[in-house]
């Protein structure tokens, strides 16, 4: 198969695909796994082999369901005003949570569960009682993909929902940026490709992505 199958087999296996967004925008590659498919070993891998931000990106009609705003809309303060992002019209981040179940809400078991638990209720966000599952702040970034999705915004976010979407699951992927140990920049393409290949996953460039499905 080639790498867009792939990665859509990998997603819906519950395997994680590496995504590069582009070098004229962050120059990060992200690794990704459906929300579904996240258990503590994922978590592990994600905070281990990636060691960027764990982020939960949800799609917009989802996010809307549960009420979650933009966190630069939610919060007053001078500081939001302007975001400034050298890469991009605005950040996606909205709301940190925590699964209720979880205890201090950041070990791995605790992310899982707040991140499969997300996975579930993106599946039926009409009988999801948002409030009475989830915490607010919590150690779970939640990321909201734009309304029209790679149409509007070529991030991570709507990379990951995009092809979430693609892959018949439902818009809620877990994302983070792989960094490279040695210099704690973002890890290189080709150190990304390496790794892919040292695993067996698949790599896609954010260009292959938007050829397809943009
Ligand atoms: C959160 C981020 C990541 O880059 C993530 O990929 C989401 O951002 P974007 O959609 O802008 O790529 O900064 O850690
Ligand atoms: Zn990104
Ligand atoms: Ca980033």
């Amino acid at each position: 198969a080639n790498s867009f199958e792939h990665a859509l087999e990998s997603l819906r296996a519950g395997e994680p695909i590496l995504v590069h967004d582009a070098a004229d925008r962050e120059g990060e590659t992200d690794l990704i796994y459906h929300a579904d498919a996240v258990t503590p070993e994922a978590v592990a891998r994600l905070r281990n082999d990636a060691g960027g931000l764990v982020c939960v990106a949800l799609g917009h009609e989802v996010a809307a369901a549960f009420d979650l705003p933009f966190y630069s809309e939610a919060v007053d303060h001078p500081a939001t005003a302007d975001h400034e992002l050298g890469y991009d019209d605005r950040s996606s981040f909205s709301l940190t949570v925590n699964h209720r179940d979880t205890y201090t809400g950041i070990t791995d078991d605790d992310r899982s569960t707040t991140i499969r638990a997300l996975g579930e209720a993106a599946a039926a966000p009409g009988n999801t009682a948002f409030a009475d599952e989830f915490r607010v702040p919590g150690h779970v970034h939640l990321l909201k993909a734009a309304p029209d999705l790679l149409g509007q915004r070529e991030g991570h976010t709507e990379l990951g929902v995009a092809l979430a979407e693609a892959a018949d699951l439902t818009p809620a992927v877990v994302v983070c940026e792989m960094l490279d140990d040695e210099t704690g920049d973002a890890l290189s393409p080709a150190d990304a490709r390496a790794y892919a290949d040292r695993y067996g996953f698949a790599y896609l460039e954010g260009r292959d992505v938007l050829e397809r499905l943009g």
